[in-house]
């Protein structure tokens, strides 16, 4: 019964999106949902490790923000700028080119959900089904294009997509039972609500928001109530008190530069994050990687393709030049370019 409410909230709330938006804005807005949620949650993380499990993470869709803005104006000839606003910048992350890893490499350590702080677990659920919908998302429409460079974007970025559901999921605890993970969601799903409610400047949209919180309350009761009758355990044991953050989106530009500048060298190793210049010749990183990209990788032939159609990449670097020099312009309009093993390394 609950699962039939939630079917039609998840309508409900994807029906806002406008019908009249290309597939290919509604994918950048993806993009910088995932920047902008991932950059806040990383800053309200009390756990070291996982906050370096999210700031790992939005390198790598800042630069998915880039690549499709160059297939956005490569195939509509439109500028993405009206699109993410005074909050986002477009330039490259750490390039999609290096994200290909091994999949041994994308397990992370899990957290325990006695001994975790509970903003650990919303941020964990939230980031999580956000990068499901992205992966989901490109599955189901990157075949709808004709065009071989916008299919190869989808199928390349999509693979990525997954490398991030399963960064994202294996922080959560395994060991919780089926009972607690509904526990859980439904909690989540209240402080999503809750927060949007806060800041949602449309009044109907709002009101949408608001309803919908009520229905969350209702089965945080239900899956409470479960949880004493099948479990004999108490709810309220596991739940928290109070809960001090409304999620916003905000600008973070400064602080998404401060993470390019000082993390674009890593990778991941096992579940361990370093430095790419740190691994052996014969790591299976390179194995892996080189494997991917043999014989050409879309992330990069498209922008070369928009280069060559437009005089330049596309851009909106409005705080300066890309921290990273490897990544900033040459002067023959070109990136400079990666070190031939990894960028931030510079050429
Ligand atoms: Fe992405
Ligand atoms: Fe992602
Ligand atoms: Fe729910």
């Amino acid at each position: 019964m609950v699962r039939r409410v939630e079917a039609q909230q998840q309508k409900a709330n994807n029906w806002l999106i406008p019908g009249d938006e290309t597939t290919l804005e509604l994918t950048i807005g993806y993009e910088q949902v995932a920047v902008d949620l991932t950059a806040w949650i990383a800053r309200h993380e009390p756990d070291p490790y996982l906050r370096q499990v999210y700031e790992f993470g939005v390198l790598e869709d800042f630069d998915h923000l880039y690549r499709y803005s160059n297939l956005y104006e490569l195939l509509e000839g439109k500028h993405a700028n009206w699109i993410v606003g005074d909050l986002t910048e477009i330039t490259p992350g750490r390039p999609t080119i290096f994200e290909h890893r091994h999949p041994a490499d994308e397990i992370r350590r899990p957290m325990t959900a006695v001994a975790s702080d509970p903003q650990s677990i919303l941020n964990a659920l939230t980031v999580m089904s956000a990068e499901q919908q992205t992966m989901n998302y490109y599955m189901t429409i990157g075949n709808r294009f004709i065009e071989p460079i916008a299919r190869g974007l989808y199928a390349e970025i999509g693979m990525i997509e997954e490398q991030h559901v399963s960064h994202y999921e294996s922080i959560l605890d395994p060991s919780a039972t089926w009972i607690e993970n509904l526990l859980f969601h439904e909690l989540n799903e209240c402080w999503i609500y809750y927060s949007f409610m806060q800041t949602e400047p449309d009044p109907r949209v709002k009101q949408l928001y608001e309803t919908h919180l009520a229905f969350e309350i209702e089965h945080l009761h239900i899956a409470a109530e479960l949880m004493r009758e099948v479990e004999r355990r108490d709810p309220e044991a596991l739940l928290p008190k109070s809960l001090d953050h409304v999620m916003t989106f905000e600008e973070n530009k400064h602080w998404v530069r401060q993470v390019l500048d000082s993390q674009v060298q890593l990778t991941s190793r096992d579940s361990d994050f370093v430095p790419v210049s740190s691994l052996p010749q014969d790591d299976r990183y390179f194995a892996y990687n080189s494997q991917v990209n043999a014989g050409g990788t879309p992330s990069e032939e498209v922008i070369d393709m928009n280069r060559q159609a437009n005089g330049r990449d596309y851009r909106l670097e409005t705080e300066g030049d890309n921290p990273v020099e490897g990544l900033r312009l040459g002067g023959d309009g070109r990136t400079r370019g990666y070190s031939d093993r990894h960028p931030g390394l510079h050429a």
